[in-house]
């Protein structure tokens, strides 16, 4: 099994680095902070005090997301149905074992976490959670069918790292999960993510950044099916997408991730699509960086 790396960010929370994929499981600027900025906070999870919610964690890792998620739910009288997927036992049985993590939550969040990683699920009368372990890509069809998610996490390592979880194919079994008026939350501002999820029917808006410069635009995308423009109004965590990132679809970098047997891996997923974009006669990705005056 490939080695996986202790990291500790910049706001003291603790993570860790992939060797095999050649990524760190979160920013070095802050894996907490990361975690409030790109999924939380855009989540409004005020919208479901005293009310129950369904959740869909892709890619649990160390469960930052979910342990966030919790720990807001906690304090608001919410009911959780969570579902979580993840390839890798080893970044829960981590988290677990690391103090500063563990510091970081309520200790009910802590029973709820150890609860997944011995007996994969955990339930009391507000909160009814799963993980299930293995393939992203398999594991998602053993969610039961009536299952749809007010909110669904997609925290992948990035799609030119790990592009299995960021294909067509699998983002539609993805889509088709998502109640109407849900959320599906990924930190990736991928033109060809943008793209796919468009080609779905979802309104799609960029996370804003917390602070902005010409090569730190987005904190992330927002896809959502049905729109209530008050409540997007009301929303101050995202907004629609500028004409620069309109563009940046109409380039070879919208040129989507496919997988048609959901069984390939990520450098014949990379192939194809460089393929594709070869035969392409759309604007490259540098000359759109160009036009909007980015240096990387
Ligand atoms: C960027 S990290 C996730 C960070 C995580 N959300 C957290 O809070 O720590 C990506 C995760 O995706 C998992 N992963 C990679 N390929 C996968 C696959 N095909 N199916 C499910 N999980 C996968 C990795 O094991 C890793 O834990």
């Amino acid at each position: 099994m490939s080695k996986l790396k202790k990291i500790l960010t910049k706001d003291g929370s603790v993570s860790l680095r992939s060797l095999f994929f050649q990524e760190n499981f979160h920013s070095l600027e802050g894996a907490l902070k990361e975690t409030e900025s790109k999924f939380i906070n855009p989540s409004n999870l005020k919208r479901f005090k005293d009310k129950s919610l369904n959740v869909l964690d892709i890619c649990f890792g160390l469960g930052y997301n979910s342990a966030s998620l919790f720990s807001n739910l906690i304090g608001q009288n919410s009911f959780l149905n969570l579902y979580a997927l993840e390839i890798d036992k080893r970044p829960l049985e981590y988290s677990l074992e690391s103090e500063l993590f563990q510091n970081l939550w309520d200790p009910k969040v802590s029973k709820i976490l150890k609860s997944l990683s011995q007996d994969c699920k955990y339930k009391d009368p507000f909160f009814d959670c799963h993980i299930l372990w293995g393939d992203a890509r398999e594991r998602i069809n053993n969610i039961p069918a009536d299952i749809k998610f007010d909110l669904i996490y997609l925290d992948g390592f990035s799609p030119q790292k790990c592009p299995q979880i960021w294909t067509v194919e699998f983002l539609a079994k993805v889509t088709q999960r998502l109640n109407n008026d849900g959320y599906l939350i990924t930190y990736s501002s991928s033109a060809a993510i943008r793209k796919t999820l468009r080609e779905f029917g979802l309104y799609i808006f960029n996370i804003k950044p917390t602070k902005i410069s010409k090569n730190s635009w987005s904190n992330g995308t927002i896809g959502i099916k049905k729109i209530d423009e008050g409540s997007l109004k009301r929303n101050i965590f995202f907004e629609k997408l500028s004409l620069m990132e309109e563009e940046h679809l109409l380039s070879k970098a919208g040129i989507p991730y496919r997988d048609p047997n959901l069984n390939l891996n990520a450098n014949e997923i990379i192939q194809k699509r460089v393929q594709e974009q070869l035969l392409s006669n759309l604007k490259t990705s540098k000359e759109w960086r160009e036009k909007w005056g980015m240096t990387k």
